[in-house]
């Protein structure tokens, strides 16, 4: 008895791990829809909009975008544009965690594809969308690379990948 017991309860962990895992467990469609008003502003692949005004999000850590919605929800992030998107209404705690976790698995390309002479225009710009949108700001690269490598690679890596909840930059 006592042993059946205890190997359900076992049994019962070894799932919860496996069900835990966001990308085992995401309903991609449904996530796609949480999204949709998010897109508006970040694109939509999440690669960022508006020449840089709004971050880039895929790939981010899940962990991470939880809690930045979390605190723009409860305002100890102040943010007007993000203030709507994120009422308890519109974006509740567990549509919240979904979308973290889509966006933490979206992988994006940071160079232009090789395009085929018979991609069309629509194509192109797909492709091109997903690239980041950031401009390049002008300034001494080399040197910004020295400053981050000193200042800032110990927190978020030495590519800027984040780790954590170290954001990704
Ligand atoms: C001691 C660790 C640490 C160091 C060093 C550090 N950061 Fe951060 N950084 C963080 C953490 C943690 C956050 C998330 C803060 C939060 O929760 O709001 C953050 C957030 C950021 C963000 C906002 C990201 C976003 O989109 O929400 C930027 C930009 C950033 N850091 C740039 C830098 C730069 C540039 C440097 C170096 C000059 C640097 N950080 C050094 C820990 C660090």
């Amino acid at each position: 008895m006592a042993q059946a017991r205890r190997f359900k309860q076992l049994l019962a962990i070894l799932l919860g791990g496996v069900l835990a895992l966001p990308a085992a467990a995401l309903d991609v469609e449904r996530t796609k829809e949480i999204y949709g008003p998010c897109a508006a502003g970040h694109g939509p692949f999440g690669a960022g909009g508006k020449r840089g005004e709004y971050p880039r999000i895929a790939g981010q850590s899940s962990k991470y975008l939880e809690q930045q919605l979390k605190a723009f929800q409860s305002q100890g992030r102040i943010n007007l544009p993000m203030d709507p998107y994120t009422r308890e209404r519109e974006l509740p705690d567990e549509d919240m965690k979904l979308v973290a976790a889509y966006m933490a698995q979206v992988e994006l390309p940071t160079r232009p594809p090789v395009f085929k002479a018979s991609d069309d225009a629509l194509a192109r710009l797909l492709a091109m969308e997903k690239i980041m949108v950031v401009p390049r700001a002008e300034g001494d690269i080399d040197q910004g690379q020295v400053v981050y490598q000193k200042n800032c690679a110990v927190c978020h890596g030495k590519t800027g990948k984040g780790r954590g909840m170290f954001p990704m930059l």
